[in-house]
């Protein structure tokens, strides 16, 4: 049993308990439970999140992705940039969407995909780069942008970690002519359920993938377009409707727990989380990288009854579902390097100040011991 776990629900859903039973309440008594007026308000509403733009609900954010690839109509076997280091469903989705992945390594100080490393990725079938903003911090889109407009190439954001990250106050999900949001339970805007959603600044994209994602269909029983069966529905729209209007102030809080690791972790040998100027880090997970050791680390915070994870233990060429298949021609060393180095620690909005301390105390308490 842990006393401080990876991630808990409890106070999270115990704070908007009344008005979470009172929306799905709403839902029940309609008797209208997909493509409703909850999906349309809530697709509304984080539109204006955004900025602007069209936001598409769909049922979660490996379908995001690959509906938003779908919508590009590609030639089959296109070939899509992706980093090493993510969540398997980014190339999954790309699989899914009959495009193949191509790994790409990242960048050993923000982990994301490092744009110096996209040339060599490049072959005459790349189409779509997606970088992957990750554990809450934005790739460097700017440079990934310029390669993909030297080599016409389309960028496609995977923004499953980082709602309400931003660069110089552009939010991620903005930047690219279609982004892939999940609202997967733990995402800093999760649902209670699965959900996801695609945005797009470009009405005809959207027409696009709102057919897509709806079997295909332009109207009723008209399949216009290769479809599949992905749509948020109308109970999990409510809750993230109410959800929404919380986003940013959970957003500030996971900030000030990032600030209180760095404040107690900042003077022993660990790479901690950094975000470079102007870029704002949301901290979907907050990542320490161990040099040597992690697995001890780990074994010891978990003996003193605090829940950590790995993201992730593995590099995507290293799944077994992508064994065979093209990666970067310069490797991806620095990919491989990091799955053995980093650990996630507790980090979720109703962490309280007194376990933030009590997961700092254990870390030091490990450096200490190796000290002596
Ligand atoms: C980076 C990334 N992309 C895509 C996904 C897929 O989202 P979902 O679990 O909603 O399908 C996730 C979440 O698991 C993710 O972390």
């Amino acid at each position: 049993m842990m006393t401080i776990p990876f991630n808990d629900f409890k106070d999270q859903i115990a704070a908007i308990r009344p008005a979470l039973e009172a929306a799905m309440a709403r839902v029940l008594d309609r008797g209208w439970f997909i493509l409703g007026p909850e999906v349309e308000a809530f697709e509304r509403a984080f539109a204006d999140y955004l900025g602007g733009g069209h936001v598409i609900g769909v049922a979660n954010g490996t379908d995001a992705i690959q509906a938003a690839l779908m919508a590009l109509d590609l030639p089959m076997g296109s070939e899509v940039i992706c980093p090493a280091l993510t969540a398997a469903p980014s190339a999954l989705a790309i699989y899914a969407a009959g495009l193949i992945p191509v790994f790409a390594d990242v960048d050993p100080v923000t982990y994301t995909l490092d744009p110096r490393r996209l040339a060599e990725c490049l072959s005459e079938r790349t189409r779509v780069i997606l970088p992957v903003h990750l554990y809450g911090l934005m790739a460097d889109l700017p440079a990934i942008q310029a390669f993909a407009d030297q080599h016409n190439l389309i960028v496609i954001e995977d923004v499953a970690q980082a709602h309400g990250a931003a660069i110089h106050g552009r939010k991620a999900g903005t930047w690219t002519p279609l982004a892939a949001f999940s609202f997967y339970p733990t995402k800093n805007l999760g649902a209670y359920g699965d959900g996801g959603a695609i945005s797009t600044p470009d009405s005809d994209l959207a027409a696009r993938v709102r057919a897509v994602i709806n079997l295909g269909q332009t109207g009723r029983f008209q399949h216009t377009l290769m479809g599949i069966n992905s749509r948020l529905d109308e109970i999990q729209a409510a809750i993230l409707a109410l959800k929404l209007a919380d986003l940013d102030s959970q957003n500030q809080r996971r900030q000030a727990i990032a600030q209180r690791y760095h404040d107690g972790l900042s003077d022993l040998p660990l790479q901690l989380p950094t975000a470079p100027d102007g870029y704002e880090h949301v901290y979907h997970l907050y990542v320490i990288r161990v040099p040597s050791g992690r697995d001890e680390l780990r074994a010891h915070l978990r003996a003193a009854g605090i829940g950590t994870d790995v993201h992730y233990p593995l590099s995507l060429h290293r799944q077994g579902a992508f064994q065979s298949h093209p990666i970067a021609s310069g490797g991806l060393a620095v990919a491989d390097r990091l799955t053995g180095e980093i650990l996630s620690l507790p980090m979720y909005p109703q962490l309280r100040d007194d376990q933030v301390t009590t997961v700092i105390a254990a870390i030091r308490a490990w450096y200490e011991h190796k000290a002596v």
